[in-house]
Parts: structure tokens; C-alpha cells; sequence
């Protein structure tokens, strides 16, 4: 159904993450229909452009980013129509703002108004602070935050203070573009809406879980933020951690939004602290070497930052987590991300324990759900079926597959679609709560801090490969190996 009339008004607007992805999420909910006509899209960053000129820009983002299926030009046109650009330095405290100013009449305070702010955070603050000084705040405005919010806790509580100084925590929306892909959401179907997987789902029947978000490209033109960053807090802070507690969390009291919130904030709250030496047992970090991948011979991450670089940043993490709650305890969590891996690819695969019977030939291997969150969303449920080309009872390995594209028939949309909208709807679901943010931080904290001491030291692994040595033999302490080595 049709959103409500708005201004989204973009802050960080050149950016690669608006052409990319907002842009094309709005084109294809417009295309859609579910776009009223008199909205606009403003986009506002330093460069100096005129309406024309960003249009242009905008024009171009649509043909590279939106796939040909989907690609309309007579509604791309039209929904070109609908961009504004207003040049603006967001911290500066006069100025330029006149430029975005003169785009509002009083008229426009009838439709809800987003500020969507993909800037670098240390701005936020400052961007919120001339927000409210120029009167562009009305009782239907909402802000969203990029990620990421703050470098650690103590950086991430200044982010909140000072947005929090002008919006009400309801209209702050911290988005997590995780939460947004249809698999993530659903866990809660898969979990919830099926007794015999919510029956097996603990510590009695699952030996360990796997969460990888692989990635195949490496830190592209980002390096100077990536560099500050890595993969924890690029990555793990946030996004996995968002999909663990989506995983491990207790069934929420209803899906309104502080239900489902309160019930992943008790999982970062329950997880045990990785401090001192436990640094050491529990994560693996590592940098990507020169390797081959995709069938091309690729660079290092310090050549892929330039020329006569160094660094210790990690482009790749394994943390083992647990959770210390009835349902968990014992179970390890493998969290992993990382550049320049074998393939992209983001899943979660949930090990059951083996069957302890003596009633077949051969001890049956354990039965395995693969959660596919991207690409080729679905699931794969690996089960033990009799063999049939033995006339014993010997078993062999069988999959239940679904694809949800092919089983729903429709175009799987990208998570910004509906976080997007969700903002201008005002649901707050899909999006974190300020406690949940510290919480995060307050579990990655000692991890980095014992990184910086150096007591897990930085690991290698090839451009192309899974990963270092270090996360199988981590895993191999266990007796658990990673998916692809199943
Ligand atoms: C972003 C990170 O939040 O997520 C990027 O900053 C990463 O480094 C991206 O590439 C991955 O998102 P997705 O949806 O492609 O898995």
C-alpha cells in the first residue's frame, strides 16, 4: 500500500551508498506504486551542483544499479522528476543551509520529513543541532543514522547524546540494513511459526552455530574509512551481532517494535565477555595477502590502500561467542566476516548434535539447516536417508532445498526498500534501539582493546581463500569444522 506523502532529504548525498542503494530503493517502491506523487527526494552534500546536474548523477545510478528486469526509462524519468539537490556543508553553522532552506515552504510541513544522514557520524551531532536552529524539524520528522554509530562505546554515547538533544528516541532511527534483508526477518517466521523447529532449537539438540557474511570485493575506493574501522566495527558490531540475537533471542511477547528490541538487547546482554587472555582462545583476526580470486590474480589489502602503506587492520574476524542463558549454554556461536573471500555469501548454518544410535551400519553424520540469507535466498535442510543403493540400511546424506524466489515467484527486494519506507511509516521495528548499540559496544570493546595489546596477533590469509589457518584450527579445538570444509 501507498506510504504517506514525504521529503527525504539526504545528507551525504554524492555518496556511493545513496547511488547505490538509496536511490534504486525508492526508484523500485515507486515504480511499484507505492510512492505518492507529490514526494521528493533532496540530496544534499558539499559539491556544488545544481538541480540538473544531480539528476544527471541520479539518472545514471538507476541504469548502473537497477537490474534490466526492472529497469523502466519512461518511469525512471518520471521519478527523476522528483530529485532536488541543495549544496550544503551539514556542520557548518550558516551558509550554505540557505540552500536547503529555500527548497521548504510551510505548505511542506504537511508531509512527513525524513533526514536521512550517511555522513560521517562525528557530523551528526552537528547536523541535527542546525536542523533544529533552521525550524526543520516539524512533529513528523524523523532522523535515521547510518552506521556506524561511534568507534566504541564511549564515541557511540556522544553520537546518541547529541542527536538525542533534538529528537525523541521515536524518531530516531538507527538503521542496520541487515535487519532489513527478508531472510534476516525470517528467522522469526522460520523460528516462530513452525513447532518443530522452535521444539529443537537449543542447546539439547544443536551442537554449534556458524553466522559468515563473506565478501569477495575488498575495501574498493573506502579504504581511508575502512582503514580506521575493520571488520569487527564495520561489520560484527552491528550487522552480525543484529543477526545472532535475531537467531538466539527468546520469542518476543508480539512484533511491535520494544518487544522484538527488548528481547535481542537481553541476548547482547547475556553474552559472555571476552576480556584478558580469553581474546586469545576466542577470536582470529587477519589481513588479506595478494591471492587469486574470480579467476584474476588480486592485490593485498595494503596495496589495495595505496602506495607504501602499513597497517594493522583486520579485514577479517572469527570471534567464537556464547550466550549464557538456559537455552544456549554450552553452544558456540562462530561469528565471522571478512574481504576478499572465496565467495559472497552470507549464511547461517545451524549443526545438530549427532544421533547417538547403534541401529544402522555406519553412525549417522549430524543433521545441518542452512539458513542462505544471500545470495540465492532459501534454506537447505541436510538430513541422513537411507542410501538406496545398498541393501543394508546405510545412510548418505540428503537435502531438502527451498529457493524463496523460485518458490514465491517474485523479485526478492533489497533491504533498503523497506527500511526506507519503514522510516517514513514511523516503524521503528527494523531498527536499534540506543541501548542495543551500547550493548554491542560494550561486548566488542575488550576484544579490540585486547587486539591493540596485540594478545591475538594479526593473522594472513590469500585474497580468494576462506580464511586463515588460524579459524579451522580454532574451530578443530572444538572438534568443529566451517561449512565449506563439511
Ligand atoms: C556495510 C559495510 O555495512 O555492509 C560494508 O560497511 C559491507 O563494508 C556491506 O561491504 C555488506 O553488505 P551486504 O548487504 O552486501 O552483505
Amino acid at each position: 500500500s501507498q506510504v504517506e506523502p514525504f521529503d527525504y532529504v539526504i545528507f551525504g548525498a554524492t555518496g556511493d551508498l545513496t547511488m547505490r542503494k538509496l536511490i534504486p530503493a525508492i526508484y523500485h517502491r515507486f515504480r511499484e506504486g507505492q510512492i505518492p506523487d507529490n514526494f521528493r527526494f533532496i540530496g544534499t552534500a558539499r559539491s556544488q551542483l545544481t538541480h540538473e546536474e544531480y539528476r544527471e548523477r541520479a539518472s545514471k545510478a538507476l541504469s548502473d544499479f537497477v537490474n534490466r528486469t526492472y529497469y523502466d526509462a519512461k518511469v525512471a524519468a518520471k521519478f527523476i522528476e522528483h530529485i532536488f539537490y541543495a549544496s550544503l556543508n551539514g556542520a557548518e553553522e550558516s551558509g550554505s543551509w540557505q540552500n536547503l532552506l529555500d527548497l521548504f515552504t510551510p505548505k511542506d510541513a504537511e508531509k512527513v520529513r525524513v533526514f536521512y544522514l550517511a555522513t560521517s557520524p562525528n557530523l551528526f551531532g552537528q547536523i541535527c543541532a542546525n536542523l533544529s536552529k533552521y525550524k526543520l524539524v516539524t512533529d513528523n520528522t524523523r532522523v535515521v543514522l547510518e552506521k556506524p554509530i561511534g568507534y566504541d562505546l564511549q564515541t557511540a554515547n556522544e553520537i546518541n547524546e547529541s542527536v538525542g538533544k533534538y529528537f525523541k528516541e521515536d524518531a530516531i532511527f538507527r538503521i542496520d540494513h541487515y535487519l532489513g534483508k527478508e531472510t534476516v526477518q525470517d528467522l522469526l517466521g522460520l523460528r516462530f511459526a513452525n513447532p518443530f523447529m522452535e521444539n529443537v532449537w537449543s542447546a539439547e539438540n544443536i551442537d554449534y552455530i556458524q553466522i559468515t557474511a563473506a565478501e569477495t570485493v575488498g575495501v574498493e575506493g573506502r579504504g581511508p574509512y575502512y582503514d580506521k574501522s575493520g571488520a569487527m566495527r564495520d561489520m560484527i558490531q552491528n550487522h552480525l551481532l543484529q543477526v545472532m540475537c535475531m537467531v538466539a533471542m527468546e520469542k518476543p511477547a508480539s512484533l511491535n517494535a520494544n518487544d522484538l528490541r527488548n528481547e535481542k538487547l537481553k541476548i547482547l546482554n547475556a553474552l559472555v565477555p571476552i576480556t584478558g587472555q580469553k581474546v586469545a582462545e576466542n577470536t582470529v583476526r587477519a589481513q588479506y595477502q595478494r591471492g587469486f580470486l574470480e579467476e584474476t590474480t588480486a592485490r593485498s589489502y595494503l596495496e589495495d590502500l595505496g602506495e607504501n602503506q602499513t597497517s594493522q587492520t583486520e579485514t577479517y574476524v572469527t570471534v567464537k561467542a556464547e550466550i549464557d542463558t538456559p537455552r544456549w549454554k554450552g553452544v558456540p556461536f562462530y561469528i565471522r566476516t571478512g574481504k576478499r573471500l572465496h565467495k559472497k555469501v552470507s549464511e547461517i548454518v545451524i549443526q545438530f548434535k549427532e544421533s547417538s544410535t547403534t541401529l544402522f551400519p555406519s553412525k549417522p553424520g549430524p543433521d545441518r539447516l542452512i539458513i542462505r540469507l544471500q545470495p540465492n535466498e532459501g534454506l537447505t535442510l541436510s538430513i541422513m536417508a537411507k542410501d538406496p543403493t545398498s541393501d543394508e540400511v546405510a545412510l548418505r546424506r540428503a537435502n531438502l532445498d527451498v529457493s524463496f524466489t523460485q518458490e514465491f515467484n517474485i523479485r526478492y527486494p533489497d533491504a533498503y526498500e523497506r527500511l526506507m519506507l519503514d522510516a517514513v511509516r514511523g516503524n521503528p521495528i527494523l531498527f536499534i534501539r540506543r541501548d542495543e548499540v551500547e550493548a554491542a559496544w560494550k561486548w566488542v570493546e575488550p576484544i579490540l582493546d585486547g587486539w591493540s595489546k596485540n594478545i591475538t596477533p594479526l593473522a594472513v590469509y590469500s585474497a580468494g581463500s576462506w580464511g586463515p589457518e588460524e579459524a579451522k584450527i580454532m574451530l578443530a579445538k572444538n572438534g568443529h569444522i566451517w561449512h565449506e570444509d563439511m
